[in-house]
């Protein structure tokens, strides 16, 4: 459905729930991870983009202290107060919301309850960054409507804690940054250090295929949240050996790993080597871009998916079969998977007079394999999360 549907869906939802309109509707789209994998959380590079599908988030001051949370595509409503703003067992999807409400309260008054409800029309679980378009957009409307202030890094960061805190998700900040900070037409790439973007030109040569391979394979927190400290623990040897200072894994480059990886158990200098490799590719991939070289761009992104197969094991027998159907069909320039891992969708690298064309070939193989086709979208790169109705 396109957006400007979901958004008549949701006024048309919200009114007839609710009995009224509602006073701030906020719009926060997903990501795309185009290249720098895991690198976000090691204080490195990454490359991404907004995408054209999202999350709206509509909502109206209550009378009182009490907050009625609906999901919109469920249509099932969960009850607080908003003095008691605690993470829940059940809906996981109101911890999203409700992380961010906590994050906002920090930095202001919220002097009343709510009455709100979201629809969105990205996949769940398909690593385009539901989660994320859904702090992004309960966080603009919660700002406007309650007149907090805040600068997109605070707020990106608030959504970050939510995942923390209230999900159990230790991720980084590239889905957050991302969806506030996408341009039409153009890519993003953040530096985590310093957490300042800047847009890289996409060029018309450039489109995107999403391929949901609607896998989702381990308990991907979990397996998220372990990745991230073995890497925080490569960076704690490398800051032993190393003579200049190294903060993170950001620090370290591959010349670097080859030769002082020795001490590291063979397993955690594997997964070391991931992020550092990223970066390297990210920066690398940038030139490439600027100079127009859009076949040299998509073999990063091939090598960025072979890398998480055989070094950082954050890929799948669904992906990786996508990625080297990809590299087989003539008119792919590169392909990878995007965003935490083990599941979910790979991203694909096309000339956007072949993305039909090979659009369908993808999902013709990946049925001949897996006996079900993978959902094939075009992503177009997209603007970032913005006020759609406010005072
Ligand atoms: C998920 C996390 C991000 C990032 C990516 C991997 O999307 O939420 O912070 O770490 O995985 O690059």
């Amino acid at each position: 459905m396109l957006n400007e549907d979901i958004y008549k869906e949701l006024l048309t939802k919200y009114t007839g729930h609710f009995g009224f309109e509602p006073e701030v509707v906020a719009y926060a789209p997903g990501r795309i991870e185009v290249l720098g994998n895991h690198t976000d959380y090691n204080e490195g590079y990454v490359i991404s983009a907004a995408i054209n599908f999202g999350t709206f988030f509509a909502v109206r001051k209550s009378a009182g202290q009490g907050c009625r949370l609906v999901a919109g595509d469920l249509m099932k409503e969960v009850v607080f107060d908003i003095g008691r703003v605690e993470p829940a067992g059940s809906d996981g999807w109101q911890n999203y919301v409700k992380g961010t409400l906590a994050g906002l309260a920090d930095c202001g008054v919220i002097e009343c309850g709510f009455d709100g409800m979201f629809l969105g029309n990205i996949p769940l679980g398909s690593g385009l960054s539901s989660s994320a378009a859904l702090e992004m957009s309960a966080g603009l409307a919660f700002s406007r409507l309650y007149g907090i202030t805040v600068d997109s890094v605070t707020l990106a960061k608030i959504g970050q804690k939510a995942e923390h805190d209230f999900a159990g998700c230790n991720c980084g900040l590239l889905d957050q940054i991302s969806s506030l900070a996408g341009e039409s037409g153009k890519l993003v790439k953040t530096d985590f250090r310093s957490v300042v973007y800047e847009s890289v030109p996409a060029g018309g040569d450039i489109c995107f295929l999403m391929c949901n391979t609607l896998s989702k394979h381990e308990l991907a927190d979990g397996a998220y949240n372990k990745l991230r400290e073995a890497c925080e623990q490569c960076a704690a040897h490398f800051a032993k050996v190393l003579r200049h200072p190294v903060k993170a894994l950001r620090d370290v480059t591959m010349a670097e790993w080859a030769i002082y990886r020795e001490g590291l158990p063979e397993e955690s200098a594997r997964k070391g080597a991931h992020p550092i490799g990223e970066n390297e590719r990210v920066l690398l991939g940038v030139r490439l871009l600027e100079t127009g070289d859009v076949a040299g761009f998509g073999t990063l992104m091939f090598d960025s998916h072979a890398s998480s197969r055989v070094l950082f094991g954050n890929s799948c027998e669904e992906l990786d079969f996508v990625v080297a159907a990809a590299g087989r069909i003539p008119g792919i320039l590169g392909a990878r998977l995007s965003g935490g891992g083990f599941g979910g969708s790979a991203v694909v690298l096309v000339h956007p007079r072949d993305a039909e064309t090979v659009g369908r070939a993808l999902e013709n193989s990946f049925a001949a394999r897996f006996g079900h086709p993978c959902e094939v979208s075009v992503i177009t790169p997209s603007e970032g999360a913005h006020i759609v109705v406010g005072p």
